[in-house]
C-alpha cells in the first residue's frame, strides 16, 4: 500500500470548505492508502504561540478530525511534536539545505515582508522540516493545495539531494496530490469567492444553529432576476452551489425553478439552506463536544497515534544514521 502523509497546522477550527475539500478526501483515502495525518504543532512555532493557545488548538483540530471520521485504528493520526526523530532528520536535510534558495521560497519572502521583525531560522528551514514530516515515513504522495507547491517541490529536491551525497536510492520523491481539482468547491456566501478561515467568511464546523442561521441570512444576493432564465451573478450562483452541496436535490430544484421563474425570495431560500446546513453539521457538531469533553480519549488516540508514527519514523532514522556513517 503506498505511503501518504498529510500535515495541517493548528491554526483554528474546520470550516465547511475544510471539510468539502479536504477532509472529505482523507475519510476515503484512509482506507486505501497506508495515511500518517499530523498535527503541525512545531511549525507553528515560527509565530511564538502561547503554551495554552499551542494546547487548545492541537486539541481542537485533533477532536474534529475524529469527528468528521478520521479512524484512528484504521489509519495514523499523531501529534508531530510526539515523534522526535523528526527533528532529527530535519537537522540532517539542514545541512543539505542552501540559504540562497531558502530565501527563494515565495512564502519566507511574503513573510519577510510582512513581519520583518520576526525572520526566524524557523521560518527559513520551514522548507527543510516540512520536507522531513514527509520523508519521515518516505511518503509518496501528500495531499495539498496548490499555496504548498513550492514547498513540495523543495521536498522533492532534499529528498533527491540526499539520495545523490549519498549515492543511494533511499528516499523516494513524494508527489502532490491536488485535491483541489477533484474536491468539491464551497463557496463564500459573501459575494465571491471560495469560503476559507482568512476570507472571514467561513461557516465552521463547530458553529450553533443561530451562528449558522445568523451567517446565511447575511449571504449576499441581489434584488432577483428580471427575464426567466437569466444567468445567475456570482453571488446567487454561490448560494446555490452551497445548497447543492448540502440539500436534497429537490430542494434545490424548488429554488431553481423559482428563480428561473422570477419568483424566487431570497430569504425562504436562505432560511432552507441554514435549517439544511445545520442538518449536515449538528451530528459532526454534536461528536466534536463529546470528543472535547472526553480527554481520557484524546490522550488515547494520540498516544496510540505517536506510538504508531515513531515505529515508522524510528525505522527511517536508523537507516539514515547508517548511510550518513553514524551508528544506528
Ligand atoms: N505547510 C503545510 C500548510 O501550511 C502544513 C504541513 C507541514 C504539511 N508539514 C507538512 C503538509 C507535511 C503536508 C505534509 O498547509
Amino acid at each position: 500500500m503506498e505511503t501518504v502523509v498529510s500535515g495541517i497546522r493548528p491554526t483554528g477550527n474546520l470550516h465547511l470548505g475544510n471539510y468539502f475539500g479536504a477532509v472529505k478526501s482523507f475519510l476515503k483515502m484512509q482506507y486505501e492508502y497506508n495515511c500518517f495525518f499530523f498535527i503541525a504543532d512545531w511549525h507553528s512555532l515560527t509565530t511564538h504561540p502561547h503554551p495554552d493557545n499551542i494546547r487548545k488548538s492541537v486539541k481542537t483540530i485533533l477532536a474534529e478530525y475524529l469527528a468528521c471520521g478520521l479512524d484512528p485504528e484504521k489509519t495514523t493520526i499523531y501529534i508531530q511534536s510526539d515523534v522526535r526523530e523528526v527533528p532529527e532528520l530535519y537537522l540532517y536535510l539542514n545541512m543539505n539545505a542552501y540559504l540562497g534558495e531558502l530565501e527563494r521560497v515565495t512564502s519566507f519572502k511574503d513573510k519577510v515582508r510582512t513581519q520583518p521583525n520576526n525572520v526566524n531560522a524557523g521560518l527559513l528551514t520551514y522548507p527543510s522540516l516540512m520536507a522531513a514530516d514527509i520523508i519521515i515515513h518516505k511518503a509518496v504522495k501528500v495531499p495539498v493545495g496548490k499555496d504548498q507547491e513550492q514547498n513540495m517541490e523543495m521536498a522533492r529536491k532534499f529528498a533527491r539531494r540526499f539520495n545523490q551525497i549519498y549515492g543511494v536510492e533511499y528516499f523516494p520523491e513524494p508527489a502532490s496530490f491536488h485535491l483541489s481539482e477533484k474536491a468539491v468547491k464551497v463557496p463564500g456566501l459573501d459575494g465571491s469567492g471560495k469560503m476559507g478561515k482568512s476570507e472571514g467568511n467561513a461557516i465552521y464546523l463547530i458553529d450553533d444553529e443561530k451562528t449558522i442561521k445568523k451567517k446565511v441570512m447575511k449571504a449576499v444576493t441581489d434584488s432577483g432576476p428580471t427575464e426567466p432564465n437569466s444567468e445567475k451573478p456570482e453571488a446567487v450562483a454561490n448560494l446555490f452551489a452551497m445548497m447543492e452541496i448540502v440539500s436534497e436535490p429537490s430542494t434545490y430544484e424548488y429554488f431553481n425553478e423559482k428563480y428561473n421563474t422570477c419568483e424566487i425570495r431570497y430569504g425562504d431560500m436562505k432560511k432552507q439552506l441554514a435549517v439544511d446546513i445545520n442538518a449536515f453539521c449538528a451530528p459532526i457538531r454534536e461528536k466534536i463536544l463529546d470528543i472535547m469533553a472526553n480527554d481520557a480519549y484524546l490522550e488515547k488516540v494520540a498516544a496510540q497515534g505517536a506510538e504508531k508514527a515513531s515505529v515508522s519514523a524510528a525505522k527511517t532514522l536508523r537507516e539514515v544514521r547508517e548511510i550518513i556513517g553514524f551508528r544506528p
